[in-house]
C-alpha cells in the first residue's frame, strides 16, 4: 500500500485489511498511536487522514492507500504547534496514554475552527476518552492554542 506518512512517501507492506492503526505501530514502527479499546470507542488510536481526524483501529490500511496520513509524530505547522505548545504550558498530560488522539482531534478541531465555544470544544472532543479525568486542562489547552493562533 502506498500512501503519504507525515509528509513523505512510504510503501507498506502489509494486508489491506489489516488496521491502520497495527501497520503504524507494528509494520511502520511509529508507536505514538495508542490502541485503547480497538472499538472505535476511546480515541487513542487518532490520527489524520486527509486533514480529518479518524480512529486508526477502524480503518483499513487499504482505505488510506494514495492519501495523507498524519499521526502524532509528524504534527506540526501553524495549529499543530500551537496545540503542543499549550499542553505543555498548561501540563495537561497525566500518564499520557490518551494524549497523541486526544492532540490529533484538538488540531483537527482547531484547522476547522480557530475560535471555538466551550461546547465546540466538548462536541469534537467527545469521542477521546481520558482514564485520568484531564478534560479540564483539555478545554483550557485548545483555549490557549486558539487564542495564540488568533
Ligand atoms: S483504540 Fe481506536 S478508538 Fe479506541
Ligand atoms: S492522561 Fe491518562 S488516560 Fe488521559
Amino acid at each position: 500500500m502506498k500512501f503519504t506518512l507525515n509528509g513523505s512517501e512510504r510503501t507498506v507492506e502489509a494486508d489491506g485489511n489489516m488496521p491502520l492503526l497495527w501497520a503504524l505501530r507494528d509494520v511502520v514502527g511509529l508507536t505514538g498511536t495508542k490502541f485503547g479499546c480497538g472499538a472505535a470507542l476511546c480515541g487513542a488510536c487518532t490520527v489524520h487522514v486527509d486533514g480529518a481526524p479518524v480512529r486508526s483501529c477502524q480503518t483499513a490500511l487499504s482505505d488510506v492507500e494514495g492519501k495523507s496520513v498524519i499521526t502524532i509524530e509528524g504534527v506540526g505547522g501553524e495549529v499543530g504547534t500551537a496545540v503542543v505548545a499549550a499542553w505543555r504550558k498548561l501540563d495537561v498530560v497525566q500518564c499520557g496514554y490518551c494524549q497523541s488522539g486526544q492532540i490529533m482531534s484538538a488540531v483537527g478541531l482547531l484547522s476547522e475552527n480557530r475560535k471555538p465555544t466551550d461546547e465546540d470544544i466538548d462536541t469534537a472532543m467527545d469521542g477521546n476518552v481520558c482514564r485520568c479525568a484531564t478534560y479540564q486542562r483539555i478545554r483550557a489547552a485548545i483555549h490557549e492554542a486558539a487564542s495564540n493562533l488568533a
